[in-house]
């Protein structure tokens, strides 16, 4: 069965807007009582009723054409999210290279954590040739300081944050192709918006123990990316 087209992904998480609003549309800033700014390519005409739309969950407004154009832009997984309030529709995922992701426990606590063991979660990206989903199709992109080595506490939250990275690594959402904000390399595996802990003993990285937060952060930053505990029960 052929897959739903863009323009049938974004009208499946819209309601109907009889009147717009005297507002402009924050895609294309154009007043939503006019037409879409957008001009690129890939967007076939809309009929009047059709022309804006709310986002079904938050209510924010947009072109219609203007959520197909940002739609097409993105990695097309039949999800989309609210520019303003990045709120989700449907399952989000990313644009991760194909690796290995593995865990194990390690008898050896965490500064910071001293009534538990330490789970070792270890990604192992090789490097590659970007598809489609990545900023250069077709270019090869680099992989560096793999295998990358991140602790977690192995405490109750902890295992939960556990659980939810393993959905997040198959939903693609672990890291990226991009540039790295650490050393400017461009078309280089970079970590995505999910924090994690690569030092073990110390913290002379900032990317270390202790830190009190660290696991309400990346329950915060997986919240984000649509991955919350009721995702992680059947896997
Ligand atoms: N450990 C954990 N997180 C890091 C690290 C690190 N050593 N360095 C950066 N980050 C975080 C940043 O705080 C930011 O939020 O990753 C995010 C993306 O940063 P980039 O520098 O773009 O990511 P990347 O190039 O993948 O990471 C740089 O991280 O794990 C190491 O070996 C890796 O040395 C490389 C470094
Ligand atoms: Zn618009």
């Amino acid at each position: 069965r052929k897959g739903k087209t863009p323009e049938e992904v974004v009208k499946k998480y819209l309601q109907k807007v009889k009147s717009p609003p005297e507002e402009d549309c924050t895609i294309c800033m154009e007043p939503l009582g006019g037409p879409s700014g957008y001009k690129g390519p890939g967007v076939g005409p809309v009929s009047k009723a059709e022309s804006v739309g709310r986002l079904a969950q938050c209510g924010h407004q947009y072109h219609f054409q203007c959520l197909v154009a940002m739609y097409n832009n993105g990695n097309k997984d039949g999800s989309l999210q609210c520019p303003t309030c990045k709120t989700i529709y449907g399952v989000k995922t990313g644009n991760q290279p194909a690796g290995k992701m593995e865990y194990h426990v390690i008898p050896h606590s965490l500064p910071g954590h001293p009534d538990c063991k330490t789970i070792r979660i270890i990604y192992n990206i090789p490097p590659g040739i970007q598809g489609p989903e990545h900023p250069n199709p077709g270019k090869p992109f680099t992989a560096r300081g793999f295998p990358r080595h991140c602790y977690l506490p192995d405490s109750e939250k902890g295992r939960k944050v556990l659980r939810l990275l393993l959905v997040a690594w198959d939903r693609r959402l672990i890291f990226s192709v991009g540039t790295s904000s650490t050393t400017g390399e461009s078309d280089t595996v970079i970590w995505n918006e999910v924090h994690h802990k690569t030092e073990f003993g110390s913290n002379l990285t900032g990317h270390g123990f202790p830190d009190p937060g660290h696991l309400d952060n990346v329950l915060e930053e997986l919240r984000a990316q649509g991955i919350t505990e009721e995702d992680a029960v059947v896997e």
